[in-house]
Order: C-alpha cells, then sequence, then structure tokens
C-alpha cells in the first residue's frame, strides 16, 4: 500500500516548477525554549501559560524543543530533508525585551547564527515577524488594542529588516491576525486571554494598521526583500442548504477572510461585516484603510481543513465521513484547490504561498520509528491539491509543511504533534518520522 503511494506516478517534484519553494515552517515560541535566555524578556504566551487551566496539559514554551541551543542539529535535520526553505519566526522579546527599549544583542545573535546556517546550507530565510509572541511590557500598556504598539511594531519590523532583510527572501508581518484577535481577545482561549469582540476587532485593525505600516516603512528603507502577510483561511460551507445556513456561512466567511482580504487587496471592509458588527466595528479612517493595502509580494496561506456554518445544531465533523485529525479538524484537500482558486479569482493577489499544512496524529514512537502513514497521506494529497491550484493558472510559488518538529501547540500544550520529526521532550532526542522520509524522497526524486 505504502509502496503505492510512495511510486504514485500522479504526483512528482518536477511537476512543479523548478524555482517552486519547498519548505517546512515554525515559530519562535512553539520551539526555542530558552525563555529566561541571554536578555531574553517574557512573552504574552509566558504570562498566559502561567494562568491556571489555560493550557491542556499545563505545559509552556520554557524549554520546548530546546531549539535555541539545538538549532544547528534542526540545521542539519533540515538540510538532510532536501528542503530549500525554512519559515521561522522572530520572538520580539527576545530582541527587544520590553517591547520599546533597547535592543537585545545577544537575541540577535542567535538569529544571526541561525540565518548564516540557513545560508551555509542553501536553505532560503521566510521570516516572520509577529507569531504571536509579542512582549508581556507591551500586554500591560494595553497590547495590540493601543494604537501606539503599531508604532513599536514598526520600530522593530524596521530593525530586523536592517540586520537581516538582505539574507531574507522574505518577511512576513503578521501570523493569522484573527488568531490573535478572536482567539485571543474574543474568545480568550489563546493569549492574551481577553474577552471582548469590541476590543478584538480594534486589534484586528491595528494588527493590520501595523501591517501596512511595516511594508511601507521597509519598502522605503530600500531593504530588497519580499514582504507579505500571513492569513489562517478555510473554505466556509452552509450546514445545509436552508437561507439561515447560507446566510450563516456568508457572514462567518466575512468574519474569518473578507475581514482580512477586503482592507489587504481592496482597502475597505466589507460593509455586510461592518453592518453586523454594529458597535463592536473597529475605529479606523480611510488613511488607515490606504496604509493597509499597500502592494504587498506575497499572500501567506495557512490550510489545515474546511469549516461549516450552521444556525442551528453545530456541525457534526464526522457527518462527512472523511478522515479526522487530532485536533478534530475534517481532512479535505480539495478545500486547498478551492480557496487557492478562489483567493486568484476575487482578489489581485501577485503571488500566494502555502506557508502552512499539516497534521496532528497521535503517534507513537516503536523501535526507533513513527510510522506516520497517515500524516504522509495528508501531506501528499495537500501537495497535489497545490498542484491543482497551479494547473488551473493560480500563481503559487511555495508550499511549506507544518511542522518541522513536534513542539508547543498553544493551548493544546504537548498533547498535539505536528512535526514530520518525533521530538521525545525528555531527552530531546529528534527522530524523522516516515512523513520526513516521504517528504524527502519526493524532493529528491
Ligand atoms: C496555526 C499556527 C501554528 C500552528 C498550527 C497548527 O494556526 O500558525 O503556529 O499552531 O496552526
Amino acid at each position: 500500500m505504502l509502496m503505492q503511494t510512495r511510486q504514485d506516478p500522479a504526483l512528482k517534484r518536477q511537476d512543479f516548477p523548478s524555482d517552486f519553494i519547498w519548505g517546512v515552517a515554525t515559530s519562535a515560541y512553539q520551539i526555542e525554549g530558552a525563555a529566561e535566555t541571554e536578555g531574553r524578556g517574557p512573552s504574552v504566551w509566558d504570562a498566559f501559560c502561567e494562568q491556571a487551566g489555560k493550557i491542556a496539559d499545563g505545559s509552556s514554551g520554557r524549554v520546548a524543543c530546546d531549539h535555541y541551543h539545538r538549532y544547528a542539529q534542526d540545521l542539519d535535520l533540515m538540510a538532510s530533508l532536501g528542503v530549500n526553505a525554512y519559515r521561522f519566526s522572530i520572538s520580539w522579546p527576545r530582541v527587544q525585551p520590553d517591547g520599546r527599549g533597547a535592543w537585545n544583542e545577544a537575541g540577535f545573535a542567535f538569529y544571526e547564527r541561525l540565518i548564516q546556517g540557513l545560508i551555509a546550507r542553501g536553505i532560503q530565510v521566510h521570516i516572520t515577524l509577529n507569531h504571536w509572541d509579542m512582549p508581556q511590557a507591551l500586554q500591560i500598556s494595553g497590547g495590540w488594542a493601543n494604537r501606539d504598539t503599531c508604532a513599536l511594531f514598526v520600530r522593530y519590523a524596521q530593525e530586523v529588516a536592517r540586520r537581516f532583510g538582505r539574507h531574507a527572501s522574505s518577511i512576513c508581518t503578521h501570523n493569522e491576525p484573527w488568531v490573535i484577535a478572536i482567539l485571543g481577545h474574543e474568545l480568550g482561549v489563546f493569549a492574551p486571554g481577553l474577552k471582548s469582540r469590541q476590543t478584538a476587532m480594534q486589534v484586528a485593525h491595528h494588527l493590520l494598521l501595523s501591517h501596512g505600516l511595516a511594508v511601507r516603512a521597509i519598502r522605503q528603507m530600500g531593504v530588497d526583500t519580499e514582504l507579505g502577510i500571513v492569513l489562517n483561511l478555510s473554505p466556509i460551507y452552509p450546514a445545509s442548504d436552508s437561507q439561515a445556513d447560507v446566510e450563516k456561512a456568508k457572514l462567518d466567511d466575512g468574519l474569518n477572510a473578507r475581514w482580512y482580504l477586503d482592507p489587504l487587496f481592496k482597502g475597505c471592509y466589507p460593509t455586510d461585516v461592518l453592518a453586523h458588527l454594529g458597535g463592536d466595528a473597529p475605529a479606523f479612517s480611510d488613511e488607515d484603510m490606504a496604509t493597509i493595502a499597500q502592494p504587498m509580494d506575497y499572500l501567506g496561506v495557512n490550510y489545515y481543513t474546511r469549516n461549516f456554518s450552521s444556525s442551528g445544531n453545530p456541525w457534526d465533523v464526522h457527518s462527512t465521513g472523511n478522515e479526522v485529525t487530532d485536533m478534530g479538524w475534517e481532512v479535505y484537500p480539495q478545500g486547498l484547490t478551492e480557496l487557492l482558486c478562489r483567493l486568484h479569482r476575487d482578489y489581485p493577489v501577485k503571488r500566494l504561498r502555502v506557508t502552512e499544512n499539516g497534521a496532528a496524529f497521535k503517534d507513537e514512537l516503536v523501535n526507533g520509528a513513527v510510522e506516520d502513514v497517515r500524516r504522509e497521506a495528508y501531506l501528499r494529497e495537500h501537495i497535489l491539491a497545490t498542484r491543482h491550484a497551479i494547473e488551473q493558472g493560480v500563481p503559487v510559488d511555495a508550499y511549506f509543511a507544518w511542522s518541522l518538529l513536534d513542539n508547543f501547540e498553544w493551548a493544546s500544550g504537548y498533547e498535539k504533534r505536528f512535526g514530520i520529526v518525533h521530538v521525545d521532550y525528555a531527552t530531546q532526542q529528534r527522530t524523522p518520522k516516515r512523513s520526513a522520509q516521504w517528504y524527502q524522497q519526493f524532493l529528491k526524486a
């Protein structure tokens, strides 16, 4: 069965453009550890993990994969996979502990070593500035709900661009602003754990605004690197063809997707969503909207599953009969093709990148091996789905598997494993899973 998979004539690297970007992705708080090492300040996630009951297994990213000390080994792992790109994030509180004061040179030195290690191995550098771990010192003065944070973010962005821009193939401003705004400020299940829709929508606006300001500022510096943003996007279907469900699906798509895409590409918020929000709509000006709509080099798409909207009973994820991952997410590769085609159709995107795609399963390490056939199939089918979009004329130029390593999966702690490389957290032993071997063979072929 698996041999058939490996020899699947339908999927070959050669069927993608020769300069296609093949990578793996991680983020700082999820893998680095070294939370109090060499001057790093606390992030909102350090503070959130200290609150009782917030993280499923009571853990935190304090040690995580200890990547801060083991990065050289992890770079060798990447090189052995044969990827030509690495998407990682810089921890703002590691390089500027209080988010507004002095730079922490030891923190920047770590990223300098990491970047030089990537260059030495011929692996492209794809930097994310904000993968959620903002300095806790800024949260105390309002965090993303405070408009002043935008200017501080721009200073941080410019400093990173000044130091690393010439080595970076791309710089992404924010990873998944919807998650920061809604999960962090409306539902309170992610840091900083607030529960106000009005605050959440103001946060979303400030994230978009700071994106536009940072893109403009980096461009003005003349730094030659691609600039973009990464959104979490899923096609949203109505749970039935009742008018109520159809309308709910349209609104949910508005809140999750169009609320971010329309300002970025059209310079305005969707009017149906504005009307729905009423008094919870953010304060913004025309000038803000023009700033947000800066031309970008690429849009990053993180895709894991599709969603259903219902105006009545909650949708049962098992009802389609499709496989469901350990996160409770339906495996639906066609959704990625549909999504990429829709983005190309509805928005003037120059280039699209699959910046995250992967799955959590209950992996077992048996006799030194992890036979994660389901993850292997997941990756293969989604790479194929990416190819289907390209065949329909969609300009997709990159695919990053989430994730290189098992890591701290936010509110799920270490219970959910997304890595193509297994991590034994007691020993920090790395073991490439079968999915990593499959990716390696695919890339070498
Ligand atoms: C995305 C995040 C990433 C990881 C995956 C599973 O929303 O960007 O850090 O947690 O989900």
